[in-house]
């Protein structure tokens, strides 16, 4: 998986992009929904008013989020020992920007890669707005006013450039590749949807307004924290910094390939299973089974830096949200999920075949059969 041969690939077909998703308005004949695809011109991007979170608890977090509460949950975090605040009034913030970044229905080039130009960002605003406001909201604050306040785990909430499911590197931002395929594929065992039915131009032109978002809603959010913690605040400077971030990401080298342990019940792949287990149960800081206590069923709850919280996976019975492809659970693993306070096993201490090995085990656990007898015996002590 190269990332320059799929920016290529994807600038072909963005191209098609507008025409094809004329087309598919035609065959869906949506009747009604032309005032319902455009933002209105004259609506403008709320300035952000839900509390920042400045500081997590340092303990587990006591359970899963409630329900329609999810600005009440984050207010909790003071009482828990973490650190929020009110966003403060920040002088010239909300021109900046408006200058920089436009309206919903009408952003701004943004004169950075990415094809955050202006003619692709209002393809992908309409689209956004049909298919994911309501979840993740004008602003992708993640509090969109149909279902985005019930799901739990709530939507994203973009506005701080945090994303979970990447191929780039720990903490990075995602490849626009990642974003394409979590669009492509829904995250399993959460609201997100699978947007395949949709065209690949169509899901392209929603990823660069993810971006869009995400840029403008950190910029807004580091510069609101800046203000309240009396540090400078250059907002120009920020906006280039978060840009390249996002370059930074798509420049990541690729992952390494995946060793050939053939069969999952051939000596070799069997020995893997052995090894990946070990290192899980290891005694760590940051062993696996700190968080996914007895492989997953008695699972320690973390804090996101959004304030929310998150439920670490089930090895006996996986729902993996960023995939289960081998490739998939070694990027999880390799770069941990810091947004979700997984943290990152990183090398020297875990090399590629340490990994590897985890891989393997995580991919066997939920089959009894796939395991090796003694690995089996631990992992299911009642059979
Ligand atoms: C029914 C609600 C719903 C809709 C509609 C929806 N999403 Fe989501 N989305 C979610 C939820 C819930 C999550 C977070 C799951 C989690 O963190 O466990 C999410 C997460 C994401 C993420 C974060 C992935 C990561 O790596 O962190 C992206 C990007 C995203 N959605 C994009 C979109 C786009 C683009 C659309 C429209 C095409 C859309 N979503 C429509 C509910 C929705
Ligand atoms: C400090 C706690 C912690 C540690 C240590 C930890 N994890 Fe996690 N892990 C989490 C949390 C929290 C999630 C859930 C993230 C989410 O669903 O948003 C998670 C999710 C996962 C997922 C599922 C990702 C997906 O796509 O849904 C895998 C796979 C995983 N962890 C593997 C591991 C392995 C293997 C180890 C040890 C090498 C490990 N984790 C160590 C907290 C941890």
């Amino acid at each position: 998986m190269s990332a320059g041969g799929s920016r290529y690939r994807l600038g072909a077909l963005a191209v098609a992009g507008p025409a094809l998703l004329g087309l598919s308005l035609l065959v869906a004949g949506c009747g009604g929904c032309g005032s319902n695809t455009e933002y209105p011109p004259t609506l403008t991007f709320p300035p952000r008013a839900d509390r920042l979170v400045l500081k997590l608890p340092d303990k587990p977090a006591p359970g899963p989020n409630r329900s329609g509460k999810r600005d009440d949950d984050v207010a909790e975090l003071d009482a828990h020992g973490g650190r929020t605040a009110d966003p403060p009034a920040v002088a010239g913030l909300d021109v900046f920007l408006k200058d920089t970044f436009g309206t919903p229905a009408a952003p701004n080039d943004l004169h950075a890669p990415f094809k955050l130009t202006k003619a692709h960002l209002a393809e992908g605003s309409k689209l956004y707005k049909r298919h994911c406001a309501d979840c993740h909201n004008v602003t992708g604050d993640g509090r969109g006013q149909k279902s985005g306040q019930f799901v739990v785990p709530f939507p994203r909430d973009y506005r701080q450039g945090a994303f979970k499911f990447v191929t780039s590197g720990a903490g990075l931002k995602p490849r626009r590749a990642d974003l394409l395929r979590t669009l492509n594929d829904g995250l399993k065992g959460t609201a997100m949807p699978s947007f395949a039915l949709l065209q690949e131009g169509e899901r392209d032109l929603m990823v660069g307004y993810v971006t869009y978002l995400a840029a403008r809603g950190q910029v807004e959010f580091e510069a609101l924290r800046a203000q309240t913690e009396s540090q400078p605040n250059d907002f120009a400077a920020r906006l280039k910094a978060v840009l390249a971030e996002w370059d930074r990401a798509e420049a990541a080298p690729p992952l390494p390939a995946a060793p050939d342990d053939g069969e999952p019940d051939t000596p070799a792949h069997q020995e893997a299973i052995r090894r990946g287990h070990r290192l899980f149960t290891a005694k760590a800081d940051d062993a696996c089974a700190n968080c996914h206590g007895e492989y997953g069923r008695k699972p320690v709850f973390r804090y996101e830096v959004w304030g929310t919280t998150a439920k670490p996976a089930n090895f006996v019975e996986p729902q993996f949200k960023g995939g289960a492809r081998p490739e998939d659970l070694f990027a999880r693993v390799r770069f941990g999920i810091p947004s979700a306070g997984m943290p990152a096993h990183g090398a020297p201490k875990y090399t590629d075949r340490d990994v590897w090995d985890l891989v393997r085990f995580v991919s066997a656990g939920s089959a009894p059969a796939k395991l090796p007898p003694d690995v089996r015996a631990a992992v299911y002590p009642n059979p």
